[in-house]
């Protein structure tokens, strides 16, 4: 039985998901939640290291098979260990990341077809859904210039801009087929007026228990 409730952030990469993860747990923090972040692919011992598999070069490259299953071991490893215990003990969770990413990176970036992905998600998450979901959107060029500054580039962030366009059109279309889950922020907004926006969500959510 889920109490907590299910927040996760969205986004292609540059759009500064890790400062409003952290702004978000100290707000519902101060609230009274007590409040659980985490990340995908990642979140637990073993899928921190499916995780390093997926992001890490390697000479042998990963096929797109692969690489979805592998998003899908670590969820349901994360959602096992940690997810599902802390929303029934009450805690709110708030995850860097989850399926939607895989509908927009692995649907959208890798062509897989929506169905299949839609049957591995029934499989693993038993009906799991988050129940908001932020999305931070941003025009690619400017993410990507981001992302790029901040680090070497890992075995996603060396994909063509076109796999990001894909990736941030199915974020979109998401959004707009789920207008009650998703909130889209313009993440080309100052950082004040991008955590306005997000304080403003949050308050609804807090109301609303
Ligand atoms: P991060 O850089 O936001 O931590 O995410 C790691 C990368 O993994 C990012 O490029 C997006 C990708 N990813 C997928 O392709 N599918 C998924 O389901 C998830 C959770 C992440």
């Amino acid at each position: 039985m889920k109490i907590g409730k299910f927040i996760t952030l969205e986004g292609v990469e540059g759009v500064g998901k890790s400062t409003n993860l952290s702004f978000i747990a100290d707000y519902l923090k101060a609230a009274g939640k007590s409040v659980v972040t985490s990340r995908e692919p990642g979140g637990t011992v073993i899928a921190e290291q499916i995780r390093s598999i997926l992001l890490q070069h390697s000479d042998e490259s990963l096929c797109d098979e692969s690489e979805l299953l592998l998003m899908f071991a670590a969820r349901a490893q994360h959602i096992k260990e940690v997810i599902r215990p802390a929303l029934e003990s009450g805690q709110w969770v708030v995850c860097d990341r989850f399926t939607d990413a895989t509908y927009a990176y692995q649907g959208g970036g890798r062509r897989f077809n929506t169905d299949d992905i839609a049957w591995i998600e029934a499989f693993v998450q038993k009906g799991l859904q988050a129940d908001k979901t932020i999305l931070l959107d941003l025009p690619v060029d400017i993410g990507l210039k981001r992302a790029s500054d901040r680090s070497t580039p890992d075995r996603f962030e060396i994909e063509k801009r076109t796999f990001f366009d894909d990736v941030r059109n199915v974020y979109i279309q998401r959004a707009i087929n789920e207008p009650e889950r998703f909130y889209v922020v313009d993440a080309s907004q100052s950082i004040v007026d991008v955590q306005q926006s997000i304080a403003s969500c949050l308050d609804v959510l807090l109301n609303h228990e």
